[in-house]
């Protein structure tokens, strides 16, 4: 992918240092802020996307807008478990605590927040991202991002950030190695709603499923493997899927493999 990084204006020696790792990490140009624009720096570079360190991480300009770390909607998601209300997912896993969860589709790590709080210290969650920046942005906010509720703080901390193409890691698992295999790829159709995870789509793997990689995860799943996609397009039919749970007004779906390995 076509990236480069850089800092804010006068940066500080730690945002700097950041700068240079993630140039370092991604393998991609360093290039030293000065005075420039960022509308400069894309023109001289010739690049649609930036990655900017600030004090409070790394921000990805992109030409869909800004891609960074954030909760999205893990915060209110937690809240209303914590009240003992509904959340798709969580049913459709029949997730609790101890359980062991392989999100092969990280993103923004979301739905692994989610998983990792109700998993909770006995259990586990293993993220999967092929995109080396998306990766990147998911694990300094894992990390480093802290919330007000210790127990979320320590859901983020726990989750283990594997930068791979999900096929590649699935082909190297003994069977029946984590409970749920999840999968999540980008929507074929944007939802407007979620306007707030359109930069995610310039730097995202954008492929479908692999027929392979579900194969795979049905091996290395215990007991399901889920996946999330909109009622929208044919991609439970393409993948054989046929048990499939959510809101009856919701417009996002989750297909139900379960597996007797
Ligand atoms: C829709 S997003 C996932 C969002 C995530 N569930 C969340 O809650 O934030 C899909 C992500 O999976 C990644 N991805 C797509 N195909 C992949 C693959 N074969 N292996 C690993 N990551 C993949 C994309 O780069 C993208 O970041």
């Amino acid at each position: 992918m076509d990236l480069i990084v850089t800092t804010i204006q006068s940066p500080s020696q730690a945002v700097e240092e950041l700068a240079l790792q993630i140039a370092s990490v991604l393998q991609i140009p360093f290039v030293p802020r000065e005075r420039f624009s960022l509308i400069a720096l894309r023109n001289n570079y010739q690049i649609d996307n930036i990655v900017v360190v600030t004090k409070n991480g790394p921000v990805v300009h992109t030409l869909g807008g800004e891609y960074f770390f954030h909760l999205n909607m893990a915060e209110l998601r937690i809240k209303n478990i914590i009240n003992g209300k509904h959340d798709h997912m969580v049913a459709a896993m029949m997730l609790t605590a101890g359980m062991s969860v392989l999100d092969c589709t990280l993103g923004l790590a979301t739905d692994a927040v989610v998983a990792s709080f109700v998993v909770g210290q006995t259990g586990k969650v293993v993220g999967l991202e092929s995109s080396p920046i998306i990766a990147f942005i998911a694990n300094y906010g894992l990390q480093n991002f802290t919330h007000d509720n210790l127990d979320v703080t320590e859901a983020l901390r726990r989750i283990q950030v594997q930068r791979t193409h999900c096929h590649d890691y699935l082909i190297n698992l003994p069977a029946n190695s984590f409970d749920i295999v999840f999968f999540d790829p980008m929507f074929r159709q944007p939802i407007h709603s979620s306007s707030n995870l359109k930069p995610l789509r310039y730097l995202a793997n954008n492929q479908p499923i692999a027929e392979s990689a579900l194969t795979e995860a049905c091996r290395v799943a215990k007991k399901r493997v889920v996946i999330k996609e909109t009622n929208h397009n044919n991609e439970f039919e393409r993948l054989g899927v046929t048990t499939i749970c959510g809101g009856k007004y919701s417009s996002i779906q989750y297909g139900v493999i379960k597996v007797d390995n």
